[in-house]
Order: C-alpha cells, then sequence, then structure tokens
C-alpha cells in the first residue's frame, strides 16, 4: 500500500512508520518538525518536511491509499494557555489533511485520539461508549476531530478508525520518546536515573488507591503500532469506528517509580507535590473491542519491560 504518515517523525508515528517500511509499504512522512526528529524517520521512507495546513501539493504527489494521522499538539496544560495552536493544529490541520485527502479520492484514514477525550469517567475500565466530557482543549480538540472523521465517513464515504490512546510508553525499532517539553512519567523517571533532572515530583499521595497514587494505563508503543496496522484495512467506506488502546492494566505512580528503580539500579528521589486539578484517580481503558474486532492483543503488558525498552533507547 501507498500509505502518508502525518506526524511520521514523532515518538509514535515513527515507530509505526518502521512498522510500515518492514511491511513492504511505501511510506511517505509529512512533518514540519515541531516535535518530531527528522533522524527518527526510517531508511526506506520518505520525508516531505511540509505542516498539515500545506498538506495538499504532497497528498496530490504521493497519491496515497491510506493516510496515517499523528500530527498533532498534544501538551495538555499548554493547550488550556494557548488554545489557538491546538484548534489551529488539531482541528483546522486535520480538515485540511482531510480536504487534501478527498482530492485526490484518498478516503482510508487512522486517527491518533486520546483517552483525554473522556475526560473524568464515572467508570473504570473506560468503554467507548463512556461519556465523552474532555476537560482541556487538547481532548476537546482531539474529540472534534473525531466528530469530523464521522461526518466525513456519512458524507464522502471515509473508511475511518481513531484509536484512543491511553499511556503511550517503552520503544521499538530503536526509536523511544524524544520530546522537548516532556510530561509523560516514564521518560520523566528515566531522566532522573540518567542523571539529567534531580528528582520526580509525585502529584499527590491520598488518593483512593491502594497505595495513594494515580493509577495510569500503559500501553506499549510496540503494540500500538500492531493496532495501526490491523485498523489499516479494517473498516468499509462509509464506517467510523473508535477504538481504545490500553494495556487493560492499571500502574500506579508509585509502582512505575519502582520498576524504573529496579530496570536502571538508581534510587530515583521523589518530591511530594499537591494532587494537580483534573487529575482522576484512575484511568484504564477497556481494549475490549479492538480485541474482538480486529483481534488485536498486546505482547508487551508486563510494566518492567515496557520500562526496559524505554531505558534501552534512553540511554
Ligand atoms: N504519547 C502519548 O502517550 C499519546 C497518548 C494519546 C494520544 N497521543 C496522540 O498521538 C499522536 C502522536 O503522539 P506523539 O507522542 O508521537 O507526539 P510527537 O509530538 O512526538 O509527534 C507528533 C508529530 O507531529 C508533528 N506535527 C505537529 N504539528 C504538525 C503540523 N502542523 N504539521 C505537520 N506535522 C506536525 C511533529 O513535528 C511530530 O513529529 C498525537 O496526535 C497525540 O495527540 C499520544
Amino acid at each position: 500500500m501507498r500509505v502518508l504518515v502525518a506526524g511520521g517523525a514523532g515518538y509514535i508515528g515513527s515507530v509505526v512508520t518502521a512498522a510500515l517500511v518492514a511491511d513492504g509499504h511505501e511510506v511517505t512522512v509529512l512533518d514540519d518538525l515541531s516535535t518530531g526528529h527528522a533522524d527518527a524517520v526510517v531508511e526506506g521512507a520518505r520525508l516531505a518536511q511540509v505542516s498539515l495546513h500545506d498538506s495538499a501539493p504532497v497528498l496530490a504527489d504521493v497519491r496515497p491509499d491510506a493516510v496515517l494521522h499523528f500530527a498533532a499538539r498534544s501538551l495538555v496544560a499548554v493547550s488550556q494557555q494557548q488554545p489557538e495552536d491546538y484548534w489551529s493544529t488539531n482541528v483546522a490541520g486535520s480538515l485540511a489533511l482531510l480536504e487534501a485527502m478527498r482530492a485526490v479520492d484518498c478516503r482510508r484514514i487512522v486517527f491518533s485520539s486520546t483517552a483525554a477525550t473522556y475526560g473524568e469517567p464515572d467508570q473504570v475500565p473506560i468503554r467507548e461508549d463512556a461519556p465523552t466530557r474532555p476537560t482541556n482543549t487538547y481532548g476537546a480538540s482531539k474529540l472534534a476531530v473525531d466528530h469530523m472523521l464521522t461526518s466525513y465517513a456519512v458524507a464522502h464515504g471515509f473508511a475511518a478508525v481513531s484509536l484512543r490512546y491511553f499511556n503511550v510508553a517503552g520503544a521499538a525499532f530503536g526509536l523511544g520518546e524524544r520530546h522537548a517539553t516532556e510530561t509523560h512519567l516514564i521518560p520523566l523517571a528515566l531522566q532522573v536515573a540518567a542523571g539529567q533532572r534531580e528528582s520526580l515530583t509525585v502529584f499527590g499521595r491520598d488518593y483512593p488507591t491502594p497505595d495513594g497514587t494515580c493509577i495510569r494505563d500503559y500501553v506499549h508503543v510496540g503494540d500500538l503500532s500492531d493496532a495501526h496496522l490491523l485498523a489499516l484495512s479494517a473498516p468499509s467506506a462509509g464506517e467510523h469506528r473508535i477504538y481504545n488502546l490500553g494495556n487493560g492494566t492499571g500502574f500506579s505512580v508509585q509502582e512505575v517509580v519502582d520498576a524504573a528503580r529496579e530496570v536502571t539500579g538508581h534510587e530515583i528521589p521523589t518530591v511530594d507535590g499537591p494532587r494537580r486539578p483534573g487529575d482522576p484517580a484512575q484511568l484504564v481503558a477497556s481494549s475490549d473491542l479492538i480485541r474482538a474486532d480486529l483481534g488485536w492483543t498486546p505482547r508487551h503488558t508486563d510494566l518492567v519491560g515496557i520500562v526496559r525498552d524505554a531505558w534501552d533507547v534512553a540511554r
């Protein structure tokens, strides 16, 4: 298949690009390198350094059979301070991409949605039919694109899948997280182990969880990549499917710190901070739907293994 990967120079997109190339697909990465890295694009894939907003000429040139769309701004706190960047990149940029697809009659797309579309859940594990009540502009902008895809499926015959990731972690094909502004727990803990930070702040130890710290669902980027390859050919024209992607097991902040200590052999000092507003006690996905529909089975569910994979590429 000829595939265009928007955001393929970023963490998750670069791993999926590597998997697509390994599978024999012809891949073009469209990325403005605002948070991505040219050297994360594997040999065998072509890089077009272009913004989503200007994607039409690239699509006209490549004429892809399908698009995988990872390109986005994705920092929750920044989305509250600079919402314009989030509506512009995540919503207007996605609209430009969909219109560029329509212009070349490419109607197959897999989109990186997020657990942040749900907001604070009434029930855990979170299923796809849970209410969507995002608590920040980032989640709202991703939910807007999910709605956009539903309407493009109905009106224009798009075959679309939104994959709602929970916390993506680990590494594959030698590619791991390299965010200039890092907000994710596992890389932050590993930065302390590597001597790049003095300590890790634990936000709240008084949650109603067994050890008092928040519980989150960490899905390995290699498992996520498998899901994208399955999703690519799954929907028919006119169909928009939404699937959660999580490990199915939650791990607490303290368990992550303990795993990072075990893997790195470093003490990883922590500092106790207050709860952060809008941080629910538990966010765990039900991924039963994608398991049943597409036969997706995560292979890397062990926390220590996930942290070890991240550490192996971080050093
Ligand atoms: N990392 C996670 O845990 C997680 C969880 C849920 C959802 N997601 C979503 O998955 C996707 C990928 O996340 P990631 O962690 O790999 O992020 P990332 O920042 O590493 O990758 C995003 C890529 O998109 C590119 N990009 C941004 N704006 C662009 C634009 N206007 N035009 C072209 N390219 C642009 C960036 O340069 C970067 O290479 C994002 O859409 C994110 O919202 C990530």
